[in-house]
Parts: structure tokens; sequence; C-alpha cells
């Protein structure tokens, strides 16, 4: 049975720095607050320019997964990205990407999943290589979410942040690798989080034409309280799936949307936060980001060995979410 594993991480942040004291000035809010309630002191922001852009982050983030891997980009058989800020609505985020590294024979295609978008994309590669359609695939999570940010709202704006990170998998016969994915959607839930504007919805579509920006819309109270829930139940169906348990684990690497969420379901799953990856401090909210930073982070500070088993557990707007177990490879 075939499997994608994990041979090469990468992973980018602007050079710009938004402290919490950065933002006092912006809305009313403190540094207190901030760091009391979310856990975060400062986050990147992109320039805007030609350089900091979803897809080109995406592609120096792979350049440097590619360059860990030892595979080079022509080897590419797909590419998949998980974004919600896409350079523009079409073409994909990931054909920007494919023409950047010169891959030519890979497919590519992006994938709208909230701040899941990482694990789904992780998913669809991962089975691609287990039917055998595809032998090296790039799995990016990147946005650029200053985009979409409202920055007279301090509710969001003071969460979020730009960033990507990649994976490169190739096939495993082994026991490394990819051991399962669990993901998991309830459309029910949509205004809990979302966008407020619309391709096909000609009000908001309007909105946009006159010039008035569009942004993320978050009822962030009984996010939390789903986003606590559904981790913790998904990882822990994860966990079941592989006949592992909370002490099997490693490293937890979860979305980075609040450290309180993150204690919260880490206390649940009865996994100790020294065992828990946070960089929520320095990036904030990445959405699909903040997954393949923190793993790529991770592996370059040496805490992970070949045969650790990783969990990688997610949640966002859909409402999605999800969790993998990683047999770590290398
Ligand atoms: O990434 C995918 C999904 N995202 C999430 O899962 C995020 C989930 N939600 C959260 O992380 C938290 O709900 C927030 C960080 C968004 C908010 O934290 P909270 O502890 O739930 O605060 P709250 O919304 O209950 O607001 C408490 C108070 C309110 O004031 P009153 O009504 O008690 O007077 C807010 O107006 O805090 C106020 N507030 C702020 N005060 C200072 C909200 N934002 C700020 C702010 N600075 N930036």
């Amino acid at each position: 049975m075939l499997k994608g594993c994990i041979v090469g991480t990468g992973s980018t942040t602007p050079k710009r720095v938004l402290t919490n004291k950065d933002l006092e000035n912006i809305v009313d809010t403190t540094d207190e607050w901030i760091t009391r309630r979310t856990g975060i002191k400062e986050r990147r922001i992109s320039s805007g320019g030609l350089d900091e852009n979803t897809s080109d982050m995406s592609t120096k983030a792979s350049l440097s997964a590619l360059e860990m891997a030892g595979i080079s980009p022509e080897a590419l058989d797909m590419i998949v990205i998980g974004t919600v800020t896409p350079d523009r609505q079409f073409p994909s985020v990931a054909c920007f990407v494919q023409k950047a590294l010169k891959a030519s024979k890979a497919v590519a295609l992006d994938v709208s999943a909230g701040c899941s978008g990482f694990l789904y994309a992780l998913s669809i590669a991962d089975n691609a290589i287990a039917t055998g359609s595809c032998k090296n695939a790039l799995v990016i999570g990147a946005e650029r979410l200053s985009s979409i940010t409202n920055w007279e709202d301090r509710s969001t704006c003071v969460l979020l942040g730009d960033g990507a990170g990649a994976v490169v998998l190739t096939p495993s016969t082994g026991t490394h690798g990819i051991l399962s994915t669990h993901l998991q959607s309830d459309g029910s839930f949509w205004e809990l989080l979302y966008s407020s504007d619309g391709i096909s919805k000609i009000p908001e579509m309007l909105n946009t034409i006159e010039g008035k920006p569009f942004y993320m819309i978050m009822d962030g109270n009984p996010l939390f309280k789903k986003a606590v829930c559904c981790m913790a139940d998904i990882a822990t169906e994860a966990l079941e799936h592989n006949e592992l348990s909370s002490a099997d684990v490693k490293l937890m690497v979860p979305h980075q949307a609040n450290l309180r969420i993150i204690k919260a379901t880490a206390e649940k799953l009865s996994i100790p936060m020294e065992r828990v990856y946070t960089n929520i401090y320095k990036y904030g909210n990445t959405s699909s980001a903040t997954i393949p930073i923190a793993l790529d982070e991770a592996n370059r500070e040496g805490l992970l060995k070949k045969g650790d088993f990783v969990l990688l557990v997610t949640f966002g707007a859909g409402l999605t979410w999800g969790a993998s177990v990683v047999k770590w490879s290398f």
C-alpha cells in the first residue's frame, strides 16, 4: 500500500513586523488584551509589492522544501495549495507557482477550505500518491490575510497575519509517512466565519465594483467553542484509527488561531503543552499557512526524529476541520 511521505519542509513570512503596540495606534486595543486573549504578540504583514503576494510566498516556501527534499521542480507531478487569499480569482495560485518553479509536468490546483486548506490539500496529494496517479507532490498552505483584513474591526484585525509553508511528498511502501487524514465539514455554520465579498452574489459584487473593500467577518465566541470540540474530536478519531494514544504523540502541530484554543484542545487530548508546537506569538493566525509553517520550524529546530508520531490538527471557515497522523520519515 503506497502512502505519501513528507521528505522536505519549507516556509516563509513577510519581512514587515506589526506588533501589538503598533495595533494600539490603529484600533481601540491593547497589547495586554491581545496577549491575554490570544497569545499573539506580533504578526508579519505582506508589503503587497511584487514579491510578497500569496504566489510569491508559496514559491519561496516551496523552493526551500524542494531543496531539503533534494527533488527538482521538474520531477513534480502535482502542486496543491490551500488558500483563501489567491492572487486572483483565477487562475489558481498553484498555476502561478508551477510557472515560477518551471514544474512543467505538475498538475496544479487550489483548495478552498478555510484554515483547514493545508490538511485538505495534503489529503488530496496523499490520495493521489496512494492510487499511483502521482509520484512527487508539493503541498502548500499560503495566505495574504492582510488583503482581506478589516483594519477597523479590532475583533479580527489583531488576529491575522501573512505567510506560507510547504511540504514535499514522495511515495513510501514502508511504515513511515502519512498514516491517515480525517476531514470533516459543516456548511450549516458558515456564518461564523466568512468573507464579505462575492463573485456570483450580485449585491456584494457591486459593492466591490464601487470600490468598497471586502473583508473577513467572524463571530469569534461560538467559533472558539466549536474549534476546541471539533479539533479534539477529530484528533481522537485520527489517533484511534491508528491504534495510538496521546502518549504516543511526539509533537502535536495544531492550527494557530488562538493560544487558548490550542491549550484547551491539548488538555482535552491529555497532551502536555511541552509536546505542542506553538508559534502564534510571532505570526498570529495565518489560516492555511499555520500548520506547514509550524511543521517546518519544528523540523528545522530538530524537534522531529525518524519514527516520531506527529499529530496535525486544524479547524476553519466552512466550517471545516481535520487531523492527520504522520510517522516522521527523516
Ligand atoms: O482560524 C479559524 C477559526 N478562528 C477561530 O477559531 C477564532 C476563535 N475565536 C477567538 O479566538 C476569540 O473568540 C477571539 C480572540 C476572537 C475573541 O476573544 P474572546 O475572549 O472570545 O473575546 P470576546 O469576543 O468575548 O470579547 C470580549 C470583549 C468584548 O468587550 P465587552 O463586550 O465584553 O465589553 C469585545 O468587544 O473584548 C472586546 N474586544 C477587544 N478588546 C480589546 C474584542 N476584541 C478586542 C480587542 N482589543 N482587539
